[in-house]
Parts: structure tokens; sequence; C-alpha cells
């Protein structure tokens, strides 16, 4: 038995949350879910936009499901996400990123895992206003922030035998910051003999990534260039619907897609689970559940290759829950 947060978050948050919820139920794992919210919703019931309970339950659970959560202005918070993951040191941000078959994209053989600093850079919440008419934010970059996430994406790569771990930097004009955050690289990497260390520089990275994807296998960056990098590359597979994602610290972990609330198509039944259920699938491997996660990502893959009950985001014309259902008869015929 497993206790897990669950934080439903606003717009599509919580029709894929509850989709997840279930096909997690459908492997047969027993969960008890606490069911806590925070953002926008909560917000304008309670005025609170984090309520304590949300941070006693992930203190208590250590690990957490998260839908996506709009943090609305002028509340006191930049966003709730870069708070939870700074207040929780969850300072690696993993996004996996593959070509799904049944998914017609010009590429076919996509495989990279994004490692993306999550804690400081230039979303260390440092940022006024020095005149009238100027504002600054400051980049903070430290050693051991950097060290930290370049060995997370060193040591993935040694235990998924790759071969090449390429960092993406702008060190040659933000000497100091970037410059320091690659020379950690560059250390960390002599530990690594196997694995050659690859530098692009970020403006450079977009056009190879749009151009040739499949050359990279692990990559490794600050916080702002991950979080661009990562929606570029889940263009490439087929859109936001369909990536997950992970926030890991020392003791904690929170799971969560890399796509927003999607306000556009919220509330409709449009919006495409897969990206959640994939994101819980991560969260069960990471308990120790590989045969269930297994499960899950199968089902999932065989439902959008069959093509019939997919959302409409993949050309399909299933709704969330027709999609979700599709997935949990599949997974229930494995
Ligand atoms: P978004 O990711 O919500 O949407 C971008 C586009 O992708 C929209 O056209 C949307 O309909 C589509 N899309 C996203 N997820 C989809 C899904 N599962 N199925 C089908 N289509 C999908 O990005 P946007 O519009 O820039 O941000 C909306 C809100 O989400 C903002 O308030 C932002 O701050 C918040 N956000 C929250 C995140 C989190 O909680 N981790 C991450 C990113 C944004
Ligand atoms: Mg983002």
């Amino acid at each position: 038995m497993y206790n897990i947060t669950l934080i439903p978050g606003d717009g599509i948050g919580p029709e894929v949350a509850d989709a997840a919820k279930n096909v997690v139920e459908a492997t047969g794992l027993e969960v008890k879910w606490d069911i806590v919210n925070a953002g926008l919703t909560v917000y304008e019931e309670t005025g609170v936009l984090v309520p304590d309970k949300v941070f006693k339950s992930i203190e208590k659970n250590k690990v957490a499901l998260k839908g996506p959560i709009t943090t609305p202005v002028g509340s006191g918070f930049r966003s709730i996400n870069v708070m939870l993951r700074k207040k929780y040191n969850l300072f690696s941000n993993v996004r996996p990123i593959r070509t799904i078959p049944g998914i017609n994209t010009p590429f076919k053989n996509i495989d990279l895992v994004i490692f993306r600093e999550n804690t400081e850079g230039l979303y260390s919440g440092i940022e006024k206003k020095s005149s009238e008419d100027s504002a600054e934010a400051i980049k903070l970059t430290t050693k051991d922030a950097s060290i930290r996430i370049v060995k997370e994406a060193f040591s993935y790569a040694e235990k998924n035998n790759k071969t090449k771990v390429t960092i993406v930097h702008k060190a040659n004009i933000m000497k100091l910051t970037d410059g320091l955050f690659l020379d950690c690289a560059r250390e960390i990497s002599k530990n690594y003999p196997n694995i050659d260390l690859e530098e692009v520089i970020v403006d450079n990275m977009c056009m190879q990534l749009v151009m040739n994807p499949s050359q990279f296998q692990v990559i490794v960056t600050t916080n702002l260039y991950g979080d661009i990098l990562s929606d570029l590359c889940a263009g490439l597979v087929g859109g936001l619907g369909l990536v997950p994602g992970a926030n890991i610290g020392n003791d904690l972990a929170i799971f969560e897609a890399v796509h927003g609330s999607a306000p556009d198509i919220a509330g409709k039944n449009l919006a495409n689970p897969t990206a959640i259920i994939l994101s819980a699938a991560m969260m069960l491997n990471h308990l120790g559940e590989k045969e269930k996660s297994n499960f899950i990502v199968d089902a999932v893959l065989k439902t959008i290759d069959e093509g019939k009950f997919v959302t409409r985001d993949l050309g399909g014309s299933a709704s969330t829950n027709d999609m979700t259902n599709a997935i949990i008869e599949k997974l229930l015929s494995l």
C-alpha cells in the first residue's frame, strides 16, 4: 500500500489527474490517495494559494502526482511550481522524450532525456524594478547545484548505456554563470571516461534539435533553457500532451506533465491524458514498481499506435475519458 499525494491542479489538471489515478488503480496497485489542491481554483474559493495541508501531505508521503497549476497574477507568488521545486529542493527535472509509434512526425527515432536544473538560474526569483523604466533579474548559479544536476545526467547515462551527454549553455556570452555550469560539467565528466561530453550553445541546439534530434541521448542544462527545450522537444514527438516529467530531490519527488493548465481546452473533456499518465508510470518506477510502470507505458503506446481512441491533438476524436478507458482496457488485457 502506497500513500501518494494527488494535486489535481487547474484547467485541464483535474481531468487528466483523474485519468492518471484511474490508470494507476487499474494496475492493481493499492494506493491511498491524499487529494489536496493548490492553485487558482483553491485561491478563488479560499483566498489561499497553497493550503497548509498540501505541504503537510507532500512532506508526509514524500511522493506526489501533480496536475498543472495556474498561478494568478498579484497573488504574491511568481509560480507555485517553481516555489515547490525550490522549497523541497527538487533539483533534478527529468523529461524523457521519445518517438511514439503511430504518431506522424518527421522523425522516427528520437530517444532523449532532458535533465534540467530545477532550483536556480534565471528562475531564482530574484527580480526587481531598478527604476521607473528598468527591471533586473539575477541569474544565480552555484557550483553545488550545477554539479548535482550534471552528476544526475551522467549517472543516468551510465546506468542506461548511453555514450554521450550534451551540455547546453551560453557560456560564450554569460561567462561567469553559464561558464561555471560548463566548468562543472567538464569536471564531472572526467569521472565518466566512457561517456563523451558534448558542448552545444543553446541557440545552435535549437537548430540541431529541429533538424536532427536523434543525434542526442542525454541533455543537461540550466533552468530556463531546460524549460524552453522541453517544449521544443515535445513538439518533435507530437506535442505537449505526450511528454511526462519528474521533479526529483534527495528524499522527495513530484511527478507532473511538461504541459500547463491549457485554459483553451479546459473543462471540455478534450485534453490528452497521456503526459500525466506517463508521469504516473515514472512515479511507479521511482517507487520500485517497475513491472506495473511498464504495463502502463505499454498500454498507452498500444492505444496510441492503434489510433482508434486518441484525442484531438493527436488527430483523433476521442475525449479524455474515451482515451483513458481505452488505455485501461488495454492494460487489463496485457
Ligand atoms: P500549456 O502547456 O497549458 O498549453 C500550450 C498549448 O498546448 C495549448 O494550446 C494547449 O491546449 C496545448 N496542450 C497542453 N497540454 C495539453 C494536453 N494534455 N492535451 C492537449 N493539448 C494540450 O501552456 P500555456 O498556455 O502557456 O500555459 C497555461 C497555464 O499553465 C499558465 O498559467 C502557465 O503558468 C501554467 N503552466 C503550469 C505548469 C505546471 O503546473 N507545471 C507548466 C507550464 C505552464
Ligand atoms: Mg514549461
